[in-house]
């Protein structure tokens, strides 16, 4: 069991005159900054370097991260994020360029994007990417504003109101379309956990402007009537999207372009191994068919013909910057080096490993666990504690608990919302069969538990330093501010 002694915080530490000054005495800050800069009174904590840097890696080592165990949390790609990765995006040349650099001294950078917008380019099957949104659900808005931008140019921006999105959905794509000022049509999914394209075919009409889909989704199945959904989409007038949160799935197998999308997103911070959770800075690239070229978000990375890179900010019909400067440059560093370190068949190889690890404990799982859909599925599938729950009592949160027990992060539960008491889990390519034989004796071993001492895991997790927690009230009125005792 970890040390669960409270960490003090650096303002409780802290002592005036500790800190540590790289500025002469300490009482020289005026000569490197103007006085206009400096506060008179600024409660900042006074620590010693080596009291903060033992802080910190105390903090660090009570969070769980991929670097510490296995992390199979379904729709979120927690895969192993290469050290290379990080030593190219801290290449000075990189690291310490100035956002307001001229072109000039900066065309290595631009090359960089520009050449990660040509391969995502050429894998997804897009005309033209635009790297500048910060996340996925950003990469979600800019792609349904420049689908309001198109169809205000075609003179129907009034007439196309709806987006239609499957309930098997994350919720940022209704939530997407709602903030650009869509209505928005759920659409059931039918007995196969894929879209009903009957029931989809009834939803389209003149109002539809765009037509959300994951594919892979959700539910880990491909949509296998994906080529008549875009046909009936784009005969009543409208778009197709693409969430591209699932791409870890198809790479080399399937593009998005070919299935008949006008407008994707992908998130780098998943798919191309970027280090995400806890709302850490993303990447959400989008890509569009030719038609909505003009419309991408600037600053565009652009090579002339004698091979000069620059940042195309001239594009009139742009919906205009998502994010400042050029987003977060250090991921399109790392994506790139990424897709270098594996190149074309490495990316096939990497999704058909990423389904065939998911395949892998799907069938060993359900033995024990309802699958709710029994066929080969993607990168991840959905599992159901309903009949667990009924039996015993205990619930999918219960086991999310015990296997934090057990040494592993919880997977997705409760999502999507079509499957009840759902334990989403998608474990990545980049496990070794021990490590998904470990997971699935762990999970055997719950649901013995469950049935035989079901308190026992409704109790859990008791090896972490924090157990249960009312998750509700930590959502929704969380409160991380420090504040002086007065
Ligand atoms: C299917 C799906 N779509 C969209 C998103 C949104 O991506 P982001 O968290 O980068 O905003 C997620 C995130 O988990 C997702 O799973």
């Amino acid at each position: 069991m970890p040390n669960a002694a409270p960490i003090p915080l650096v303002f409780e530490t802290g002592k005036r005159g500790r800190a540590t000054v790289y500025f002469g005495d300490g009482h020289a800050l005026d000569e490197f900054l103007p006085k206009s800069a400096l506060r008179e009174s600024l409660p900042l904590p006074e620590n010693s370097e080596l009291d903060v840097v033992r802080h910190f890696t105390r903090l660090a080592q009570r969070t769980f991260s991929i670097d510490t165990g296995f992390y199979p949390l379904g729709s979120c790609t927690m895969k192993y994020n290469p050290r290379i990765n990080e030593a190219m995006a801290a290449q000075p040349g990189f690291r310490d360029l100035h956002p307001f650099a001229p072109t000039d001294l900066a065309q290595g950078a631009i090359a960089t994007m520009y050449e990660l917008e040509r391969a995502l380019s050429a894998v997804f099957g897009m005309a033209q990417f635009s790297l500048n949104p910060a996340a996925g659900a950003h990469g979600e808005l800019a792609a349904l504003l420049i689908a309001k931008a198109y169809f205000r140019k075609k003179g129907e921006g009034a007439q196309r109101s709806t987006v239609i999105v499957p309930d098997t959905a994350h919720g940022t794509n209704p939530a997407s379309a709602a903030m650009v000022g869509y209505k928005v049509v759920s659409l059931k999914s039918d007995a196969r956990g894929r879209v009903d394209v009957a029931e989809l075919k009834t939803a389209l009409g003149s109002d539809t402007a765009v037509c959300m889909m994951t594919n892979p989704n959700t539910l880990g199945l491909f949509e296998d009537h994906i080529l008549e959904i875009t046909e009936a989409v784009h005969a009543a007038g409208g778009l197709m999207y693409y969430d591209g949160a699932n791409a870890n799935a198809l790479m080399g197998n399937s593009r998005p372009g070919d299935m008949g999308f006008d407008l994707m997103h992908l998130n780098l911070h998943k798919t191309f191994s970027i280090p995400h959770g806890g709302g850490g800075a993303g990447a959400g690239p989008i890509g569009v068919a030719e038609r909505f070229v003009d419309f991408l978000p600037t600053p565009v990375a652009v090579r002339d013909r004698d091979g000069k890179f620059s940042l195309d900010f001239e594009r009139p019909e742009s919906i205009g910057p998502m994010r400042s400067f050029w987003s977060n440059f250090a991921h399109v560093v790392r994506a790139l080096t990424y897709i270098y370190a594996n190149g074309g068949e490495g990316l096939t190889k990497i999704s058909q490993l990423a389904v065939l690890n998911a395949n892998y404990i799907r069938v060993a799982v359900k033995e024990f666990l309802e699958t709710p859909y029994d066929e080969p599925c993607r990168h991840e599938f959905v599992a159901s504690a309903q009949a667990l729950k009924r039996e015993t009592g205990v619930r999918a949160l219960d086991i999310a608990k015990a296997l934090l027990d057990r040494g592993y992060h919880a997977p997705t539960i409760y999502f999507p919302l079509v499957v009840p008491e759902c334990i989403m889990i998608e474990p990545t390519e980049t496990e070794s069969k021990e490590t998904l034989d470990g997971f699935i004796n762990a999970l055997r071993e719950i649901m013995a538990t469950a049935k035989s001492d079901p308190q026992k895991i409704k109790d859990a997790p008791v090896n972490t330093v924090v157990g249960r927690i009312d998750e509700t009230r930590a959502a929704r009125q969380p409160d991380l501010r420090w504040q002086p005792s007065l």
